[in-house]
């Protein structure tokens, strides 16, 4: 835990020192919960964000993108289902005043169990070694078998608690399983209340004329009330898609984990139109078709895992997230809905107007049945982040901190270093930014010794240095030098385009999927 606790300091002041991610408003000390990306964060957000875009909407003939706007008729989270059940279950301990997601304090609980269930499969990887068959092992072994069905039977009990809305038997359990206040060890606890996550606003100049407004919970929204004209105006026959990104806001309890849980954030949304009856295939056709995006990125497939929803949303008759492992553990990344026809036929009774398809095949109008994925853009950034920040040690008994992004996603694509700044070295070094940079994002970097300068781009991800020296002026090469192998290579300027583009276009990364 330590461990995985000093991991985790260091992302988030790698983040800052770097220019990646601010505590927003800082000069006022910061604001809780909220976060202001900074030059290299942008970048990195922005090209997660195109990532999904292309995946999603530009490779799918049927899925079309949207940008509603955040501000809705109030009337649309009284259908959606908001302002009645968008609830959150919270506790306060009486000693320290702390406040707490009564669920999330069982979770963190449940956690622990599963963390010595690790522990168990690691000693027994040790002690086998190769024979080792990790399935046999955690399906036989007595003591995991044991921490499983504990922790099966709290979740289970949690998930019945809380869909019955059974609020004294949460507090029954956490009083069971003694669960302490993480902070002060106090076991004196309130009684559970459910609290609104979402924020009020009001638009209109005078107190008396103002109407009430919400910012939005969730993109989704904007997508279902525009059902529709996009059906409509697009053509568009079922099963198609519609998708949009765009900034989300939850008045969460406990907002921590840096940008993991942020009170304004921003979602990648998809809502998949469907034939009703279908929802199942398409759910599992979903579940797939995202995990191999997040594959596509090369981070590893044991970092994921499909978690199935025992309490689900007020709108889904089927749900999973896609857990990614976090340095404080698995934690959901992405959810996969099966939102049945909830959403439009709720929209459908408060607007009072039809929002039904007419199947030619089927001969008939029908409310269409939806399958969503929603992934958090601030949560793929930190998954991102997260897995690519690395101490290497290096042969020379010196060590480099280095940010092995994904190449495709990195903020600067290739930075190009004149060696010294005299000689007509910085002109040439200039004149191969002033080409590239119409292709890629790079950087010019003149300061320091070469050596720093390569340290430099690596604490931000950068795939390729390129350095001009005196030989260049004699034959126009340069030395091109990739960041995860620090090999380097002598190749002529007018090769070092395709050399790049090879390494970060997105066709290559996507074509894996
Ligand atoms: N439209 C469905 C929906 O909003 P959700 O599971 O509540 O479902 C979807 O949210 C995703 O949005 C989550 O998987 C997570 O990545 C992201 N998300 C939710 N709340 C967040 C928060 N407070 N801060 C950052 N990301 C959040």
């Amino acid at each position: 835990m330590a461990n995985q606790d000093e991991q985790f300091k260091k992302v988030i002041s790698h983040a800052k020192e770097y220019g990646f991610v601010f505590p927003s408003s800082e000069i006022y000390d910061g604001l809780s919960a909220v976060y202001d990306y900074a030059q290299n964060g942008v970048e990195l957000k922005n090209n997660i964000r195109q990532y999904w875009w292309k995946a999603m909407v530009q490779l799918h003939e049927n899925i079309v993108g949207i940008d509603a706007a955040i501000f809705m008729h109030p009337t649309a989270w009284k259908a959606s289902g908001h302002v009645d059940a968008f609830n959150d279950p919270l506790i306060d301990n009486k000693d320290s005043k702390k406040r707490y997601r009564a669920d999330v304090l069982v979770e963190d609980y449940v956690a622990k169990i599963e963390a010595k269930i690790e522990k168990e499969v690691a000693k027994a990887e040790k002690r086998f070694g190769e024979a080792f068959d990790k399935e046999q092992f955690v399906s036989t072994n007595p003591r995991v078998l044991e921490y499983k069905a504990t922790a099966d039977a709290i979740l289970k009990r949690l998930a019945r608690s809380l869909e019955n809305e059974n609020l004294a038997d949460v507090k029954a359990l956490i009083e069971e399983l003694e669960i302490a206040d993480p902070e002060t060890g106090s076991k004196n606890w309130t009684d559970v209340k459910q609290f609104n996550l979402m924020f009020g606003t009001k638009l209109g100049a005078s107190a008396e004329s103002a109407m009430d407004l919400y910012l939005r919970p969730e993109t989704a929204q904007g997508i279902f009330v525009n059902f529709l004209n996009v059906q409509k105006t697009g053509r568009m026959k079922i099963p198609f898609g519609i998708a949009q990104t765009g900034k989300a806001f939850r008045n969460e309890i406990v907002a921590r984990q840096f940008i993991f849980r942020m009170r304004e954030f921003e979602q990648m949304e998809m809502q998949f139109f469907i034939k009703p009856g279908t929802q199942k295939e398409w759910y599992e056709e979903w579940k797939q078709t995202r995990l191999k995006w997040h594959l596509s990125l090369g981070m590893g497939a044991d970092n994921y895992r499909f978690h199935d929803h025992e309490k689900l949303a007020h709108y889904a008759d089927a749900a999973a997230d896609i857990e990614f492992k976090f340095p404080f553990g698995f934690k959901e990344l992405e959810g996969i809905h099966s939102r049945t026809d909830f959403d439009l036929g709720n929209h459908e009774k408060f607007s009072g107007r039809k929002l039904q398809y007419f199947d030619p095949e089927e001969n008939k109008s029908y409310v269409p049945y939806v399958v969503e994925t929603s992934i958090g853009l601030d949560r793929m950034f930190l998954a991102v982040l997260s897995n690519s920040l690395q101490e290497e040690e290096l042969e020379n008994n010196t060590s480099r901190t280095v940010l092995k992004l994904p190449a495709v996603l990195a903020p600067v694509k290739a930075a190009v270093l004149p060696l010294v700044k005299k000689d007509g070295l910085p002109e040439v070094a200039r004149n191969i930014v002033d080409d590239l940079k119409w292709s890629f994002n790079v950087d010019y970097d003149e300061k320091d010794a070469v050596g720093r300068r390569y340290r430099r781009q690596d604490a931000v991800g950068t795939p390729f240095c390129i350095t001009v020296d005196h030989d260049t002026l004699k034959d126009d090469t340069v030395t091109i030098r990739h960041r995860d192998t620090m090999e380097q290579k002598r190749v002529k300027i007018n090769e070092l385009k395709d050399i790049i583009q090879q390494e970060v276009d997105m066709r290559t990364w996507l074509m894996k999927m």
